[in-house]
Parts: structure tokens; C-alpha cells; sequence
């Protein structure tokens, strides 16, 4: 059966992507409630030397979003503790197990993890075998198109197919790149042709234009969104009106229960500080989705509030100004 079944009308399956210190618990929670997407994969899981993987695996919960589905991610170069790691993951209910292969952060990286496998296809090839072969769950790859640049990409996805996984999700930004220039979709187009696998498309996907590009010129056999959505939480809703042909039009109402969620996920005990810093974060997304709401971005960066409530006050009445249906609409597709 396929992993990536399209969804009724034709839709693409849709994945939520991994974001670590943006797509936490709060915003997986929040995006559950708006639902529209097909499964969520988790931040990377780092596996580091020495590490006791039983305890590391407790900071994944598979019914997380129940009744969507959460995918576990980790990152780490040794065969064997990723190996146990990915079994812990399956004893705890995990779905499916991701190996991280494009996290660009040099902490991460200076340890031969991350992006770092894509330097040596054959060392790649080593660690998610032994992921492969540690699990009866299905196992799949996220990577991007090479470390400083692409002249092993072909040889990485064909190391990730050999060893088993059963699709690879590409991001086609080098490490090197990081998130500066446009992601490639060449790339993904040429990954399908190189591989008897599927792969996951990923990358500036904003608006439902985008999706319908990426998958018209790519072949790309399912999508996956991680900054569109936090730009723009309806993102997957809106992508599936479009094959359905039924109109979505989300409400006012709807982006305030999707904050209010995302506030009732916050850890009571969170300094205040650290809360209102969560929510600029938040809002620095939101407030890109328009270029009404891009004309108060700043101000909403660099306001000063001691407490939440005092934030919102400010800050709501500044989103639902800019939170217009008609230019959102345009914008947003
Ligand atoms: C803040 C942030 C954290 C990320 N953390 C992860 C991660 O934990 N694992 C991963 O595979 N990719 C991670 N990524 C990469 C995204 O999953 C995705 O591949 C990338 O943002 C491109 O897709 P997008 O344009 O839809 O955002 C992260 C990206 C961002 C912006």
C-alpha cells in the first residue's frame, strides 16, 4: 500500500514539515486543530555519541495529534545507536522513521550528522541501512540537494534507495545555501527521474499556486509545507479546495481559534518572557502573509510587553486589520 495515498479529488498527499524551535508542540497542536494536512513529522531527534536512546525517545508521542499522524525524525552518525534509537521510536507507536540528511546547523553537522552524511554517499548509505534493517516500520529519507554543492546529488539518492527507505523527501537547497536562494525544483524533477522510489517535494511552497507548480513540473509524488504554513495555517485547506472545486474561505474566527490553541499549548510554568517571545515568533510569520500585514511587522517585532495579555491586546487588532478576506484571497490563492 502506498505511504502517500492521494486524498479525495485527486489531491496530492500533504505533510506538515519538521521545524525545530518554530514547528513545536504548540504549532503541531495549533495546526492539528486546523487540520487539512495528511500526517506531521516531528523535529529531528538528535542521537548524539553515548547517547541512552531510551530516554531520548520519550520526547516523541505518537498520538500527539491523534488522529493524525506524527512521524518521528532523528539525526545522528552512528549505525548502531540510530539503529536502536529508530527501535525505541517503533516501540513508542511511531508510524514511520525519518533520517534527518539536510540539517544544516554546524553544531549539528561538526558531529557528521545532518547534512554532513551527504558528503559521503557510501557513509550515508551505512547509517539509514542500519535504520532499515533495526525496524519493520517503514523508513524514509529528508535531505538536501548536497552539502556545498550538488555534485553527489545523484549518488546521495541512490544511496538512500539502496539502502531501503521507501521514499526521500528532497529539499533542494545545499547546506551551504541554507534558506537563502530559491529552492531548485529542477532538482525534484530530476530526483523522480533518477529514482524508482517516490519523493516528497519540498520548498517555498506559499501559496497554492505553488503547490500546483511544483507538482506540475516536478512529477513530485506528494508535497510537503513547512514556512507556507506557518505563514498561512489554511495553506493545506486551500490546496485541497482546489482539487475538491469546493470554496474554503477561513474566517476571522478560525485564525483566532488557531491562536488560542496555540496559547493553551504553551507549558504554564513559561516565563512570560519567553512566552510573548514564542508568539513573535509566531506572529512574525503571520504577519507576512499580506503585504497589508507586512506594514506592521516590525512593530509587532519590536514591541515591548511584559505579559501576554497586554501583547495580544496589541498585537490582535493589528492581525485582524491586516487578516483581510479579499487581499488575503489574492495573495494566499
Ligand atoms: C526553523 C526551521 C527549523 C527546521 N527544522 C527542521 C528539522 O528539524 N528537520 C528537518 O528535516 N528539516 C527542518 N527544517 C527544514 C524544513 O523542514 C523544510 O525542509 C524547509 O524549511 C523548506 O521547506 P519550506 O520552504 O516549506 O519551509 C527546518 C526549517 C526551519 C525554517
Amino acid at each position: 500500500m502506498s505511504l502517500l495515498p492521494k486524498g479525495p479529488y485527486g489531491c496530492p498527499y500533504l505533510q506538515l514539515a519538521p521545524m525545530e524551535g518554530v514547528g513545536d508542540y504548540c504549532f503541531r497542536k495549533a495546526m492539528a486543530s486546523v487540520g487539512g494536512f495528511d500526517e506531521a513529522v516531528k523535529d529531528f531527534l538528535r542521537v548524539p555519541q553515548n547517547a541512552h536512546v531510551k530516554s531520548l525517545s520519550l520526547a516523541y508521542t505518537a498520538n500527539e495529534l491523534s488522529p493524525t499522524s506524527l512521524t518521528a525524525q532523528i539525526m545522528g552518525s552512528d549505525p548502531e545507536l540510530m539503529g536502536e534509537m529508530a527501535q525505541e521510536l517503533m516501540k513508542r507507536g511511531a508510524p514511520r522513521i525519518d533520517v534527518n540528511c539536510g540539517c544544516p546547523s554546524n553544531i549539528v553537522t561538526g558531529r557528521g550528522a545532518g547534512s554532513s552524511l551527504l558528503k559521503d554517499p557510501s557513509f550515508l548509505h551505512t547509517v539509514v541501512r542500519a535504520v532499515v534493517k533495526s525496524v519493520s516500520i517503514p523508513v524514509t529519507v529528508k535531505m538536501r540537494s548536497g552539502y556545498e554543492d550538488t555534485s553527489l546529488f545523484k549518488e546521495n539518492l541512490l544511496a538512500a534507495q539502496e539502502s531501503g527507505v521507501r521514499y526521500i523527501t528532497l529539499h533542494p537547497r545545499t547546506k551551504v545555501d541554507g534558506y537563502g536562494p530559491p529552492a531548485r525544483w529542477d532538482l525534484i524533477a530530476e530526483a523522480k527521474s533518477i529514482l524508482k522510489i517516490p519523493v516528497v517535494g519540498n520548498g517555498d511552497i506559499l501559496k497554492v499556486e505553488d503547490a500546483l507548480k511544483m507538482l506540475e513540473t516536478t512529477k513530485c509524488d506528494a508535497l510537503m509545507i513547512g514556512r507556507g504554513a506557518v505563514i498561512n495555517p489554511f495553506i493545506f485547506h486551500q490546496i485541497q479546495s482546489h482539487f475538491s472545486r469546493k470554496s474554503y474561505k477561513p474566517q476571522w474566527n478560525d485564525l483566532l481559534n488557531y491562536l488560542d490553541v496555540y496559547i493553551k499549548s504553551m507549558p504554564i510554568d513559561m516565563p512570560n518572557k519567553i512566552q510573548i517571545n514564542k508568539l513573535k515568533q509566531l506572529f512574525g510569520f503571520l504577519f507576512k502573509s499580506t503585504p497589508k500585514l507586512l506594514e506592521n511587522r516590525q512593530a509587532i517585532l519590536t514591541s515591548r510587553y511584559e505579559n501576554i495579555v497586554d501583547f495580544l491586546n496589541y498585537a490582535k487588532p493589528l492581525l485582524k486589520e491586516g487578516w483581510e478576506y479579499t487581499e488575503r484571497d489574492s495573495k494566499l490563492g
